[in-house]
């Protein structure tokens, strides 16, 4: 059974006026993460081992093997981009009360979670992910990862949400300026109510 792209949870231009347009969801979705959905495929047909694995058996089956580079990048990618338009809503940027408790006892406040989710992306050198995460001993915990890895693979624990830094995530709607891109993400774009629904289901 082939991989396939999910659909977008909301229409093209459902984030336009929150600071992602049409062009950067149909650019992103339809031929980027297409892009990783197709080279994963491949790789499968091509290498029978692979078959009958679930992607995150198959992340964490390649991973480390540098042999194996390109299946776990394009794995990785199509694990990442799954999440990332799941955590993204036209009603986003508002934190359910258990999510902000959690965020609080955890993280100190909601300023000091989003400074850290902050200087994590901005940080990240060249292409890769934030994440917010429910780390292995209960606490929730900021990461990121490059390119195309991800919590899975990096036994960080169980991610809530991920935001892509790619350039090919925000080049249209924001240049250069990555940190505005985080902002408004976090802000107006991440869907808290996907994140808490992450860690009640954890
Ligand atoms: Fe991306």
């Amino acid at each position: 059974m082939a991989f396939e792209l999910p659909a977008l949870p909301f229409s093209y231009n459902a984030l336009a006026s929150r600071g992602m347009c049409q062009e950067t969801l149909e650019l992103h979705h339809d031929k980027h993460h297409q892009a990783y959905v197709t080279a994963l495929n491949n790789f499968v047909e091509a290498k029978p081992e692979l078959q009958g694995k679930s992607l995150d058996e198959i992340i964490l089956a390649v991973k480390g093997d540098a042999t194996q580079a390109p299946v776990f990048n394009n794995a990785g990618q199509h694990w990442n981009h799954i999440l990332f338009w799941e955590n993204l809503s036209p009603n986003g940027g508002a934190i359910p009360p258990a999510l902000e408790a959690k965020i609080k006892e955890d993280l100190g406040s909601v300023e000091k979670f989003k400074e850290e989710f902050k200087k994590a992306a901005v940080s990240q050198f060249g292409s890769g992910w934030a994440w917010l995460v429910l780390a292995p001993n209960g606490k929730l915990a900021v990461t990121k990862t490059g390119n195309g890895s991800n919590p899975l693979a990096e036994g960080q624990g169980k991610a809530l949400l991920g935001l892509d830094v790619w350039e090919h995530a925000y080049y249209l709607d924001f240049r250069n300026r990555r940190p505005d891109y985080i902002t408004n993400y976090l802000d107006k774009l991440a869907n808290y109510e996907f994140a808490e629904a992450q860690l009640q289901a954890a």
